[in-house]
């Protein structure tokens, strides 16, 4: 039997799920649907993660105890799921859990017996927000992947030997390129583990809410140790229940070439967990046992909201809840289009933005104009010629010779397939719809069969031209199934196949044939499927929902104090910027739609007061006592300006010496940990830490030159 073992994160439950979290476990539910559709006996694991400080915190500000608060928090995302129509899954959760105390103390007595845990003091800097040790230094540092200051602590530890996995996971990576996934992060994490690897603690010592160390009652574990492991304990690892034992022994088995994977499904931000540390557990646990080592591990990008990772840490979310309302209160699909939407704009493994706007536009150009489209316009034909029942394609096949040239879409399922199987779910979708648009826009419109309705000499061209239209309709409910389980089901009724055909979800959607829809079949009832959306009164919608799901939320939220204590640091939060304007950031603030509003845009007018110059940096000096900012002394040919840009991390201040660089010289002045700066020098904000990269010229140009 082929199985096929499917994991999203294990999410913290210390806030309701967003889009952000929400993507994930969308993906993860095309694949699983999808690789049934290809006959895998597959397991699909969610869950929460529910140890730690940060969940710790996050209870005492609602002022519950962590067991309740997490057992409340659980909720929130079973609900989603189901909001989001995800289908069947097991659920984990880390705390109160038997099974998952047993899985983590298993791993870690095999890693100590085989000689990889030892005990020792630890001092260094630790990120509660992100749960991970920062740096084994004890200076002041900031957190590299929040941006927000990490603490100083210090612990007896019990420690892993990670440096002893080194070569082994370097073979990993080198025997196995399907190991990391998309491939440019399997580059990353061959250079990061080329450039070497500490020893880390895996055990708390200041925590009391965690799965307790075995015979020591000081310790807790590590949550990182402890929610890896949980991707075990899902599938009944160490359960006493001999069902669900047997489960493990099943599903739990990495072996492509006989049918057998065992696949996580991340985020970027978590990437080295599940890439470096994760198969450095399982090899000191199970050494010598390739197939308990995961089959691959698949990092997606980052979806953004106003140019900033959708985060709960920064309170620039957007919930799915009020989306889909919104959608459904005008009679589409709002789970299927929130769905569709999210994976049709990601680029494979690539960051993407959410916009409402995008997502109104794409609902009414793929699904409203295009699925929809085809499949009403086809099945209303089919009933007003053919008296609603699948036409006839014998007679077109024997007039019409090399008829088959170019008309079906042979091909289809095993290009689609193979963009499935590369989780390539973007692309997957982008060739269904080429398909759909050939079919739904040039293939009917060339063929016009409504212009030969009335002439008993066509009949075999209308029907067979019908019979092509209707056999692309049921290629598109096959392949977007996965993607569209809601509306493709709603197609798959119309069709009326079920009796001969089978269910959809039972489709073999890899090996689908053209020409098996039966001629002479009644079809089911005709009626739309996505209605077309009116933009304005759509975003409106959206704006009101998710307001009132904000108000409803907000005494809740608003103890939430952890998650959105401003964070301080680079890149995150009120931070110095290039030329020191701090960003303005409204740490309770939502993400709410706007309604429309012509103020969006800024006219030619509004642009033009922002006066911008060309300047050359004569000095530049630290700030005692502000490490982020340099004193930069800038010549723009009139005059110079003094003025405090936040590059002091990233420029030497000799390198500045000399170079041109922009200055928008129409602010006012401020002052700085009381140094005036006059001015703002402009720099691209780059990767996850908003690394500045001060913006220049290639071209020689004069100071003062005015840039418009
Ligand atoms: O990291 N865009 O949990 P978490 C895309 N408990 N994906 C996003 C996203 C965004 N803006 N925001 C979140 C944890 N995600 C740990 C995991 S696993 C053993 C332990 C998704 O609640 C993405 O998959 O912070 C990311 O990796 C995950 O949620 C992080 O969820
Ligand atoms: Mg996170």
């Amino acid at each position: 039997m082929k199985t096929f073992y499917l994991t999203t994160p294990i999410y913290y439950p210390n806030a309701r799920p967003h889009v952000g979290s929400a993507y994930t476990t969308i993906v993860c539910d095309v694949i699983a649907r999808y690789k049934r559709m290809c006959g895998y006996d597959v397991a699909f694991l969610t869950g929460t993660d529910e140890h730690g400080e940060k969940l710790q915190r996050a209870a005492e500000a609602e002022g519950k105890s962590p067991a309740e608060f997490v057992a409340s928090k659980r909720e929130l995302f079973r609900k989603l799921w189901r909001v989001l129509n995800i289908s069947e899954y097991r659920f984990v959760h880390t705390s109160q859990n038997p099974d998952h105390v047993r899985s983590v103390q298993w791993m870690l007595q095999q890693a100590e017996k085989n000689g990889y845990i030892e005990k020792k003091r630890y001092e260094g800097r630790y990120c509660v927000s992100d749960e991970r040790y920062v740096s084994d230094n004890t200076d002041a540092v900031n957190c590299d992947i929040c941006g927000r200051s990490a603490e100083l602590i210090s612990e007896e530890n019990y420690f892993f030997k990670l440096s002893a996995f080194q070569d082994r996971l370097l073979e990993l990576y080198e025997k196995h390129p399907e190991f990391v996934q998309p491939h440019f992060r399997h580059n990353e994490v061959t250079s990061f583990v080329r450039s070497g690897l500490r020893d880390m603690s895996v055990s708390r010592h200041r925590i009391k809410w965690g799965v307790p160390w075995p015979d020591d009652p000081d310790q807790v574990f590590y949550v990182w140790y402890d929610a890896l492991t949980s991707y075990m304990t899902g599938i009944g690892f160490k359960s006493v229940d001999p069902v669900r034992k047997a489960e493990f022994q099943k599903y739990w088995h990495n072996d492509p070439a006989a049918g057998n994977e065992i696949v996580h499904m991340i985020g970027k931000d978590i990437l080295r967990f599940h890439a470096v540390y994760w198969p450095a557990f399982i090899m000191a646990a199970f050494p010598d046992q390739p197939e308990m080592l995961p089959t691959t591990i698949f990092a997606h990008g980052w979806i953004y909201y106003e140019e900033d990772k959708m985060s709960k840490s920064k309170g620039n979310v957007v919930y799915p809840e009020p989306i889909v309302d919104a959608l459904n209160s005008f009679g589409a699909p709002g789970n299927d289009a929130l769905r569709y939407y999210l994976l049709r704009e990601a680029p494979f493994g690539q960051d993407t933005s959410f916009s409402y706007d995008a997502l109104i536009q794409r609902y009414n150009s793929d699904l409203a104009n295009g699925l929809g489209n085809l499949a009403s316009r086809t099945l209303a034909m089919i009933s007003r010629y053919c008296g609603g029942n699948i036409p006839d394609f014998a007679e077109f096949k024997r007039r019409v010779p090399g008829w088959d040239q170019g008309l079906r879409w042979d091909n289809l399922a095993q290009e689609v397939s193979a963009a499935y199987e590369a989780f390539n779910l973007s692309s997957a979708a982008e060739k269904i719809w080429k398909v759909i648009a050939h079919y739904g826009d040039e293939f009917l419109a060339t063929h016009q069969p409504w212009t030969h309705a009335d002439n008993p000499e066509r009949r075999y061209f209308v029907e067979g031209i019908l019979y092509i239209a209707l056999e692309a309709v049921r290629a598109a409910a096959v392949l977007a199934y996965p993607i569209l389980p809601k509306a493709t089901e709603k197609i798959w009724a119309q069709l009326g196949c079920e009796d001969y055909l089978g269910k959809l979800k039972d489709q073999s959607i890899d090996q689908i044939k053209w020409g098996e829809l039966r001629p002479g079949v009644t079809l089911g009832k005709p009626e739309p499927i996505f209605p077309r959306l009116d933009k304005d009164k759509t975003l409106a919608k959206l704006h009101e929902l998710a307001e009132a799901d904000y108000n409803r939320d907000k005494p809740k939220e608003a103890t939430k104090s952890v998650e959105s204590e401003p964070p301080s640091g680079t890149g995150r939060g009120p931070q110095e910027l290039p030329g020191g304007q701090p960003v303005k950031q409204d740490t309770a603030k939502m993400a709410v739609p706007q309604a429309p509003n012509a103020d969006q845009k800024i006219s030619i007018e509004d642009f033009a007061k922002v006066e911008m110059r060309v300047g050359e940096v004569l000095s530049a000096e630290p700030i005692p006592g502000a490490t982020k900012l340099l004193k930069l002394q800038v010549d723009i040919g009139t005059e110079v300006r003094q003025v405090c840009a936040g590059i002091a991390e990233h420029y030497p201040p000799e390198q500045l010496v000399g170079m041109k660089v922009i200055l928008v010289t129409n602010l006012q002045p401020r002052k700085l940990r009381g140094v005036e700066s006059n001015g703002m020098i402009l720099a691209a904000s780059v990767g996850e830490q908003g690394k500045p990269i001060l913006a220049t010229f290639k071209e020689d140009v004069p100071k003062g030159a005015k840039l418009k």
